[in-house]
């Protein structure tokens, strides 16, 4: 199940509970002090990921890198810790880790296209000047008009317009009718949004995420000169039928969104999400057409609605939304939900998989470290891997083990197991949620691990990734336990130096808890 899904659901009867804070403008909101004491102490939640002050986020829209910075947008609800209300919330970075709230970037506008959401979308050059393409959604004029039907709304998709007013990206203008306003006559949609877009020759190209009614998930392919007016020409992919019944087409892998599509050395790369996860189809591009030839899932965890960019050194950055595990009711009283995910660099490996890595960068968030690389007959390394204390829920773990196909790593504290990562040469299993390895080298794993307040980002050979989340506050540092047969080649464990003193709420909390 989605998990933006599940909150449409669950939308109606947490409502309620979730608006009674006053309308949000990070800076400039009266929050009470509080709640900004709350938040900035609040140990799940994350001190060195990009979030919102509060309130809930989901997926990252239209980074870009512009005017020396990096500009990151997301889906963000102004009115409370669950899904709701979209808008287009907006930070800014000089180096994908540390970031600077900015005001709300594009609102709904009443009676408008986008009147009950400004949902997800891109951003692109035109000329050199940035401009946004989103999905606004709104009522139906009839129900044959409606494109998003889960269970708990009914609503009309069109593809909109925005373009840069000034170059810090705060202020936008919309183009008042939507630029796509329906989806092709006589396609019976199962959703329609998500736009991508990228300049190909002299023509703009567009893709949405969507499916064919009784037949599969599907993209859509537009082709344009002026980003205005756009031509339907066919599917760039589809797939069959899933055949099952479902009220929400997203749940059954019918209706894909969120998609991306970009050339990696001599392939392309589409992404998809659907059926909670983000999926990658590696394959090639020709004519107009994708055909795959591989594929896989980008993260087997709470990470969904990813999506890319080009860093100032052109490296493909992805980037992706983490999503909670817990109760609404939860996350209405933490008054937070969602973070993003840590940049991750994409590559292919020498067999054509997609492959993540966070970017190296990140060293620079690095203080005290413990370590040992001795020799693997050495017994020194495993006794380092005992020493290791992990304060405050903030730190980079490296671990590299030989004859590693079958061992268990545990993060524990005197109140019991904060987290366990057992590998075997079929799966990786963090706590309860398991992933698949494909091809594992088995004799040597590299475990990488990001664990910030209540969420863990894990890498396996760079092959694997798992986003985690725990609630649950040890009762004091973290040790480390290795059980099995493998052996530590090497061990590397950092502190991470939290990219601001409030975890990220200074921008609404500053007087208040000062
Ligand atoms: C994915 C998604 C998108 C949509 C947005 C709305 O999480 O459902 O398809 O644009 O969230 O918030």
């Amino acid at each position: 199940m989605s998990p933006t899904r599940r909150s449409f659901i669950e939308l109606s009867a947490a409502t309620a509970a979730a608006s009674v804070l006053p309308k949000d403008f990070f800076g400039q909101e009266s929050v009470d002090a509080a709640l900004c004491r709350k938040l900035a102490g609040d140990p799940l939640r994350p001190q060195y990921h990009l979030l919102p002050a509060h309130n809930w986020m989901n997926d990252p829209n239209g980074p870009i890198f512009f005017g020396g910075r990096y500009h990151m947008f997301h889906q963000y609800n102004p009115q409370g810790a669950i899904w709701g209300n979209m808008n287009w919330a907006h930070a800014t970075s000089p180096d994908m880790f540390h970031w600077h709230h900015e005001p709300i970037a594009i609102s709904p506008t009443p009676g408008g296209p986008d009147q009950d959401g400004v949902f997800s979308g891109s951003a692109v050059l035109d000329n050199g000047k940035p401009a946004m393409i989103y999905t606004g959604v709104a009522p139906p004029h009839s129900a044959a008009d409606a494109t998003l039907r889960d269970g708990a709304h009914t609503w009309r998709e069109s593809q909109c317009l925005a373009v840069a007013q000034d170059n810090q990206l705060r202020t936008w203008k919309k183009v008042a009718e939507p630029v796509i306003s329906g989806p092709p006559a006589g396609l019976q949609v199962t959703g329609f949004r998500d736009p991508v877009v990228w300049r190909e020759g002299d023509k703009w190209m567009l893709i949405l995420g969507s499916g064919f009614r009784d037949k599969g998930g599907a993209i859509l392919l537009y082709s344009s000169s002026d980003l205005r007016h756009w031509t339907y020409l066919h599917p760039l992919v589809d797939a069959p039928f899933s055949g099952k019944a479902a009220v929400n087409p997203v749940d059954t892998g019918d209706m894909w969104e969120c998609p991306d599509f970009f050339p990696i050395g001599n392939k392309h790369v589409l992404l998809i999400s659907t059926m909670g996860k983000v999926r990658w189809k590696v394959g090639t591009y020709a004519d107009h057409r994708f055909e795959p030839e591989r594929e896989g899932v980008v993260d087997w965890g709470n990470y969904y609605a990813a999506k890319t960019m080009l860093d100032r050194n052109g490296r493909r950055i992805l980037w992706g939304w983490i999503s909670e595990s817990r109760p609404d009711a939860d996350l209405i009283k933490a008054g937070w939900a969602g973070a993003m995910s840590l940049p991750r660099v994409l590559s292919l490996s020498a067999t054509n998989e997609l492959e993540t890595a966070v970017a190296p960068e990140v060293e620079m968030l690095r203080s005290a470290h413990v370590g040992s690389h001795e020799p693997e007959t050495s017994p020194q390394n495993l006794r380092v891997v005992e020493e290791v204390r992990i304060q405050n829920l903030a730190a980079e773990v490296d671990l590299h083990l030989s004859n590693a196909s079958e061992f268990r790593l545990r993060l524990h504290s005197g109140n019991g197991d904060f987290a366990t990562i057992a590998c075997s040469d079929r799966e990786l299993t963090v706590n309860q949620t398991s992933a698949r390895f494909t091809n594992i080298p088995h004799s040597s794993v590299k475990l990488h691990i990001f664990l910030d307040g209540s969420v863990m980002e894990i890498f396996v050979n760079e092959s694997i990734a798992m986003t985690a989340r725990v609630y649950q506050i040890p009762s004091g540092p973290l040790r480390l336990k290795l059980e099995g047969d493998a052996k530590v080649l090497s061990i590397g464990t950092w502190e991470i130096i939290p990219i601001s003193k409030d975890r990220l709420t200074g921008s609404m909390c500053s007087q208040k808890t000062a």
